[in-house]
């Protein structure tokens, strides 16, 4: 029997779900895992070398070339595509703009949930993502599901943006944050949707620190008789 304790923490695109992850892996010990950028660094490799995405024999035989490890430093998501650190280049907008169609693939999907199953196996782990209490860990312990105002996410995100690349814009990021809400709530395979067992999280007016308190409680709440 395993006595791993997992936390699944899943919700729309840029509505902090990482910050509360990160934060609820540093204070716990657990280990950190972002699964958003595995399928945005499956996505640069795709741009890369132009895989076509409607060609399975393609996108099947691209996927067993990738190699995705992640390097934690100060609960920082550091993750490497065939050795080369990608983590900056995988939160551009070339990257978003494309990793919602990619994620949709079910070799993808199939692929990235696998590996995702291998970390949990054995580790205290917190991931967040947007299938995480639904298909990779159904029997996760604790399962939040995070909301936030979309004009408030996409400032966020552009603020964070704008600081490395002054050319985005609110507009572009407030559409990229739609579309990928858009396709990832309609996607066949696994779909972003609230798991039934999952505790709602809306985060619009909570400062980090807040919805931080907000996870720990519910934790505490756990060992409660
Ligand atoms: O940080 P942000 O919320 O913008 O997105 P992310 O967590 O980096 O995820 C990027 C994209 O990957 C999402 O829009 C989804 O299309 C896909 N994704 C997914 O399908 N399943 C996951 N478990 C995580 C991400």
């Amino acid at each position: 029997m395993s006595t791993n304790i997992v936390i699944a923490i899943d919700g729309y695109s840029s509505c902090g779900k990482s910050t509360l992850a990160k934060a609820l892996a540093q204070k716990l010990h657990f280990i950190y895992v972002d699964s958003g950028a595995m399928y945005r660094a499956v996505t640069l490799y795709f741009l890369r070398n132009h895989v076509d995405l409607h060609d399975h024999a393609q996108v099947a035989e691209a996927l067993k070339n990738i190699h995705l490890n992640f390097h934690s430093r100060d609960y920082q998501t550091h993750i490497t595509l065939n050795d080369e650190e990608v983590s900056d280049e995988i939160r551009q907008m070339p990257v978003s703009d494309n990793v919602s169609d990619v994620a949709a693939l079910r070799e993808v999907r199939h692929e990235m949930v696998k590996q995702q199953q291998r970390m949990g196996r054995s580790k205290n782990i917190v991931m967040d993502g947007r299938d995480i209490g639904t298909t990779v860990f159904p029997d996760a312990q604790l399962k939040i599901f995070m909301t936030a105002d979309p004009k408030v996410r996409a400032e966020r995100r552009y603020k964070e943006l704008h600081e490395k690349n002054p050319d985005v814009t609110l507009e572009e990021v407030f559409e990229n944050i739609a579309h990928r809400d858009y396709q990832d709530t309609t996607r066949e395979e696994s779909p972003l949707v609230r798991a039934e067992d999952a505790i709602i999280l809306d985060n619009t007016n909570l400062t980090p620190d807040q919805q931080l308190q907000f996870a720990l409680d519910k934790i505490h709440a756990l060992s409660e008789p």
